[in-house]
């Protein structure tokens, strides 16, 4: 399915239907939650306050991960209606599901959307897309090739603020250069604390895709360098400093540390904004302020009360486009230009050159084609001229 085609309905439920199904035929979507680790925990906390979804079941390959977790989160009245299990497509059965919300690990997320899409459920996925950027690729394919939507929730672009910034910035004259500093001292301890790139590709994805919302156009190239202080407590790179330009000509700087103790930026960054007639700052929290050339400093509006934020307007969105609205923004096929910022980052701190996007979606897009090849369920990417073509064209 490409971005400007709506996605065909809701798979029919193969079960019959549960009372909750019955008493919303047409309003929040029953979901099921696979993967109940920490994020899936914030996740059913998520669906279980939403007026646009009904939890409906929790999953995890852990035997009994998903039980605890409904034991613990779920309120007693409502845990009937909520089936378990350690099979996705499975329980999404069973319990009459429409759609099915992955929150498993990245190295599981190919495997679980897949399979989802195939037996029919709209899937809304947590970054990254998938592991590698072929896997994402590959799933833009399953996607097109199935007909449903596979929406990724990108939770930090969903934040009031950065679209005042947005809209702020567009009545200086709209953003030419977008300034990101990222500073923060977390001790998390485990996989982070090992990878190689840890700032990159666990952190920094959140900025590059916050710039995608601010930056008119498609990214074309990125030039990173990557490097961990001596005192950080990291094994991999704490550190980088990252240029995205964009075929606008606009172009989005990031540098950022997650070994910085002291004088911390917020979790969202401190934003500087340069446009034609002035500059836009904002601090990542608190509403941005515009700077005139010839003016006063301006704040930016509040944010409206009936504003979604966060996993919340992901799921929002999500659900709306299954009853009907738009195709999101977070459509896998706009969400992989952000996993491809990644990649080239990686590559260009590796290497020490500049590399295009085009260049590693068209690499993604062979090792898409080969991996679909062995699955078997998906041609869709036969179709692709090349990898930013395929990502573009309706
Ligand atoms: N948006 C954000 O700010 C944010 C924050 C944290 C994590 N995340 C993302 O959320 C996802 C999950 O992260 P986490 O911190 O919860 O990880 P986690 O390791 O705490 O939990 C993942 C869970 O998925 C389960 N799982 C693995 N493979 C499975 C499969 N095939 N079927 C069912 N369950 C499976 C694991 O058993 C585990 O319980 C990752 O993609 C991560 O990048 C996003």
């Amino acid at each position: 399915m490409s971005r400007t085609q709506r996605p065909v309905s809701a798979p029919q439920s193969v079960a019959s239907a549960q009372s909750v199904v019955a008493a919303h035929p047409a309003g929040p979507v029953p979901v099921v939650v696979v993967g109940a680790g920490g994020m899936g925990k914030t996740w059913i906390r998520t669906v279980l306050s939403s007026d646009a979804a009904v939890l409906v079941g929790v999953i995890d390959v852990i035997d009994g991960a998903a039980e605890r977790a409904v034991a613990d989160l779920v309120p007693e009245d409502r845990r009937a209606v909520v089936r378990t299990g350690t099979d996705a497509v499975t329980v999404a059965r069973q319990a009459s599901a429409e759609a099915v919300i992955d929150v498993t690990i990245p190295a599981a997320h190919h495997a679980v959307t897949a399979d989802a899409l195939h037996a029919g459920y709209p899937v809304l996925g947590e970054k990254p897309c998938a592991a590698t950027l072929a896997e994402a690729v590959s799933l833009a394919g399953h996607a097109e090739s199935t007909g449903r939507l596979f929406m990724v929730s990108q939770s930090r672009r969903n934040n009031a603020h950065l679209h005042e910034t947005r809209r702020l910035a567009d009545e200086l004259g709209g953003a030419g250069i977008v300034d990101t500093r990222f500073y923060k001292a977390p001790r998390f301890g485990g996989f982070r604390d090992e990878m190689e790139h840890p700032l990159i590709v666990d952190m920094a994805i959140h900025a590059f895709d916050a710039g995608r919302i601010l930056i008119d156009g498609d990214p074309v190239a990125v030039t990173a360098t990557s490097y961990n202080p001596a005192w950080s407590w990291y094994a991999g790179d704490a550190a980088a400093t990252v240029t995205i330009t964009y075929d606008s000509g606009a172009v989005h700087t990031y540098s950022g540390s997650w070994a910085a103790p002291g004088a911390e930026t917020s979790w969202n960054g401190d934003w500087r904004v340069s446009c034609a007639r002035g500059t836009v700052h904002w601090d990542g929290e608190e509403p941005p302020t515009a700077r005139p050339e010839d003016g006063e400093q301006a704040p930016g509006r509040d944010p409206a009360p009936e504003a979604r934020w966060e996993l919340d307007a992901s799921l929002a969105e999500f659900c709306a486009s299954l009853r009907g609205g738009p195709v999101p923004d977070s459509e896998v096929h706009g969400n992989v230009w952000t996993q491809a910022i990644v990649e080239a980052a990686v590559r260009s701190a590796e290497t020490g050159r500049r590399v295009l996007l085009a260049e590693v979606l068209d690499e993604a897009l062979a090792a898409a084609r080969d991996l679909d090849l062995v699955d078997g369920r998906s041609r869709a990417l036969s179709t692709w001229k090349t990898g930013v073509s395929g990502l573009t064209t309706t």
